[in-house]
């Protein structure tokens, strides 16, 4: 399987090609070179050039699409461009290359607004049967791109697995991150499994097995067998308190 990986020089690149590299064939892009994978194909550009984003993925038979602004607090002029135009442009490049499978990186902030049980409609865990409820701009422009990718989906262009990706690190780095960490070896699972699930289209959140954990993965276990095995807890005893890293709205 030829996959394209955008994003590759972030910071969640970096944590996912290292597992990936012996499983696909691998073509990189971002603006910058990422860390060097064996046997790799890199070619560099920017995502919001429609012709560039056509080159990319011809030849592919699948995209991992994690370009984009991942930082919550920000603004819409900044999370305009990577986070809206960015996936249309890769979604619309995608399609015209016949691209099979599209894996989007959404994050858990698209459901970030139930992150207070008192926003919860039932006392369960956060589940992905929910609607959309975004915490921030940033969650809101994620709840984007399912959204447009799903326009492809059910128009059969290619089949699309958008992973709600919790925070993801090497180690956690505070206590606040406990309930939505996602570990190297539990995000390369997820990605994996999602190049390969039997599904034309679906949202499913992706955390490491965190006793703390406030979201629902069990969709994520029925749909692409995803079990993860890293586990916040186990950084007790290492890492200092801190706020939680889910965030609550406040248009500044
Ligand atoms: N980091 C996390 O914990 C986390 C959690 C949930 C979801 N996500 C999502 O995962 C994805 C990757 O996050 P990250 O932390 O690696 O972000 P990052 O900022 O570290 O990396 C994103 C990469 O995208 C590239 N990029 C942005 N705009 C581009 C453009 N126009 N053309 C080409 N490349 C462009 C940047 O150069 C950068 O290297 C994002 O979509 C983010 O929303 C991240």
């Amino acid at each position: 399987m030829r996959v394209l990986v955008t994003g590759a020089a972030g910071g969640v690149g970096g944590l996912l090609l290292p597992g990936l590299a012996g499983n696909v064939d691998l073509r990189l892009t971002d603006v910058r070179d990422p860390q060097p994978v064996s046997r790799a194909e890199v070619m560099l550009g920017d995502l919001t050039d429609r012709r560039f984003a056509e080159r990319l993925c011809a030849g592919v038979d699948a995209v991992v699409h994690l370009a984009g602004n991942p930082r919550p607090g920000d603004d819409w002029d900044r999370l305009h461009g990577p986070n809206i135009t960015v996936p249309t442009t890769i979604l619309g490049a995608a399609a015209q290359a016949g691209v099979r499978r599209v894996v989007l990186a959404s994050s858990v902030h698209v459901l970030g607004g139930y992150h207070s049980p008192a926003d919860r409609p039932t006392s369960d865990p956060i589940s992905d049967s929910w609607a959309p409820h975004p915490c921030c701009r940033y969650g809101a422009t994620k709840v984007f791109g399912e959204a447009a990718a799903r326009v492809y989906a059910d128009s059969g262009a290619f089949s699309v697995v958008c992973l709600r990706l919790g925070g993801c690190r090497p180690t956690p780095p505070t206590r606040g991150w406990f309930d939505v960490w996602l570990g190297p070896a539990d995000l390369g699972r997820a990605v994996r499994l999602a190049l390969r699930a039997d599904a034309q289209f679906g949202t499913y959140t992706i955390t490491s097995a965190n006793p703390t954990g406030l979201f629902d993965l069990s969709a994520a276990r029925r749909d692409l067998g995803y079990t993860p095995t890293q586990n916040s807890e186990a950084y007790r005893d290492t890492v200092p308190d801190g706020p939680s890293t889910m965030c609550r709205l406040s248009l500044n």
